[in-house]
């Protein structure tokens, strides 16, 4: 028998698979296609203080090798998360992580607040590139890194993770900021900055013109940033990036991550997740591993 547990500073996932923040919805849609207590957690799409419409569309743009989203963190508030969408998800007996994101400090403090400890974890989402105020401003600087993840630890009854940019210079500094603010854990990467242009019309094919990249494309980006912030800091580490099959998380708790997330990879094979978990399942099972953390970090230099 496998062990597949981890602990995500402090939360217990029965394995390492979770789904990534804005691509799994709040779990209904998925919920018809497997048993949702099969995941080891569940990251909600990124919530705010007030419910939000997100950008103008066009604000999905396919790429050869993944997607360019500027969604603009559409959400129907916290509120409305807490009395409609979390009494579902809590039928299921898998972790739930609330995603959170805010203008300002204070909102960030204010639904940390709200949350308590109605969920398992929370994501500080201080990396989504496509708001006008907020978003990713706070996760480029270390200090303002640090500055955010005391003030929101503070107000925090679970585990707090931050969620980085890969926006940024030296991922490692930034790492090293949010667990010098209190982090608990760290998720990475969220999108790369991208653009794409229609070159009939010469408009951006985005209305907001510039948009989140994910999907395969930026996996080895991802891999590259787990394993240089995992050198660096000693708390738990979400991956994820483009994580489409078994090998691609692999790839990742090799390079140091505990866990992974399945984001875009859900858009194209709603069973990924599921797929995903039994092949990790059998790596460690043919390479005579007993446990999820003996592969964690075994990366051979
Ligand atoms: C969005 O809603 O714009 C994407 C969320 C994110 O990048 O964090």
């Amino acid at each position: 028998m496998i062990n597949m547990s981890v602990d995500i500073g402090g939360i217990n996932l029965k394995n390492p698979v979770l789904t990534a923040s804005g691509t799994f919805g709040f779990g209904r849609e998925y919920s018809g296609y497997y048993d949702l207590s099969k995941l080891g957690g569940i990251v909600v799409k990124g919530l705010t203080l007030e419910p939000r419409e997100g950008n103008k569309p066009p604000r999905i743009a396919e790429t050869p090798a993944g997607i360019l989203n500027s969604v603009g963190l559409q959400n129907p508030g916290v509120e409305y998360f807490i009395k409609k969408e979390l009494p579902f998800l809590r039928e299921f007996d898998t972790a739930v992580i609330a995603n959170i994101a805010g203008s300002t400090v204070e909102e960030y403090c204010i639904m940390a607040e709200k949350l308590g400890s109605l969920v398992d974890g929370i994501e500080l989402n201080i990396s989504c590139p496509n708001v006008k105020e907020g978003g990713a401003a706070f996760g480029v600087s270390a200090e303002s890194v640090y500055n955010i993840t005391r003030k929101v630890k503070e107000q925090c009854k679970v585990p707090l993770i931050v969620k980085l940019t890969p926006n940024v210079t030296d991922i490692k500094e930034i790492a090293v900021a949010a667990l010098e603010g209190g982090a608990d854990a760290l998720s990475l990467i969220n999108t790369l900055l991208g653009m794409a242009i229609d070159i009939n019309s010469r408009k951006p094919i985005l209305a907001n013109a510039v948009g989140g990249l994910s999907g395969p494309a930026i996996k080895p980006v991802a891999v590259r940033m787990v394993w240089q912030v995992a050198q660096a800091v000693n708390i738990p580490i979400i991956g994820m990036g483009g994580i489409a099959c078994w090998q691609d998380a692999i790839e990742f708790i090799l390079a140091g991550a505990d866990a992974v997330s399945v984001g875009t990879a859900n858009f194209v094979n709603p069973y990924a997740p599921m797929e995903i978990l039994e092949g990790i399942e059998n790596y460690l099972i043919n390479n005579q591993f007993g446990s999820i953390n003996e592969i964690k970090g075994n990366i051979r230099l």
